[in-house]
């Protein structure tokens, strides 16, 4: 597939969960415990994370990340049968601890070394993006962290998307935003960012208005997208 290229991009603003990190980790890492159960758990407990965000802000009743995801894994164990408590905390606190992506820190280091600056715009609260780049050994690699916690409203919302050009100080246009979420591409895209969607697993292209600039497998394929001055 003909793959555009990215026109004067000054910055490389990633999503996290999903694109530099990997978000079926935590239970895979404990799927001894849960059995034939482990994969449906795991989409169920990222279906409810990003459901209750949409609904949270639809409602204007926030609660921070940390709190919807386990709000998320309550609501698949219960839908599950399941009463494990310390299960439950375990993969709460390997969702902390959460890997990266085998691709994400050579593509990091490689769009850094482009003279271009690389942030983290998240759902995510700044401890919980902190604690995934520490543990990740990301942190040297990513110049920002930008949580939505600044104003405490979640993606794809255009609020959103402006936290980036105002803490990067440049415009929009000169931003390359990449997500593994198809709906996250679209907000990001519909706002104004020169996007990338990362389609590891080949999910189909969302119904929703705002088109990536490219589509690509593996972030190993990112540096060579962008072109022009840094
Ligand atoms: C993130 O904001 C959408 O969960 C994803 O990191």
């Amino acid at each position: 597939m003909p793959q555009d290229k990215l026109d004067n991009i000054r910055a490389c603003v990633f999503d996290a969960y999903g694109t530099l990190f990997d978000i079926h980790a935590p239970v895979e890492s404990n799927a001894a415990s849960l059995g034939e159960q482990a994969a449906p758990i795991s989409s169920l407990w990222r279906h409810k994370q990003l459901q209750y965000t949409w609904l949270r802000t639809l409602m204007g009743k926030h609660a921070d990340f940390r709190q919807i995801t386990r709000d998320a894994l309550d609501y698949a164990f219960a839908a599950n049968g399941i009463e494990d408590d310390a299960l439950k905390e375990k993969l709460l606190q390997s969702y902390m601890t959460i890997n990266a992506y085998a691709d994400a820190a050579s593509a990091l280091a490689a769009i850094r070394n482009s003279g271009r600056a690389t942030a983290i715009l998240s759902n995510g609260t700044p401890e919980m993006l902190r604690a995934a780049c520490n543990s990740a050994d990301l942190t040297n690699l990513v110049d920002e962290l930008i949580s939505i916690e600044d104003i405490a409203i979640y993606k794809p919302s255009p609020a959103v998307y402006q936290l980036a050009p105002d803490r990067l100080g440049m415009a929009r246009e000169e931003i390359c935003f990449v997500s593994a979420n198809a709906w996250d591409v679209s907000g990001a895209a519909s706002f104004g960012f020169q996007c990338v969607w990362i389609n590891r697993f080949d999910m189909a292209s969302e119904r929703l208005p705002g088109c990536p600039r490219a589509r690509i497998k593996s972030l190993a394929e990112l540096p060579s997208l962008l072109t022009g001055a840094t």
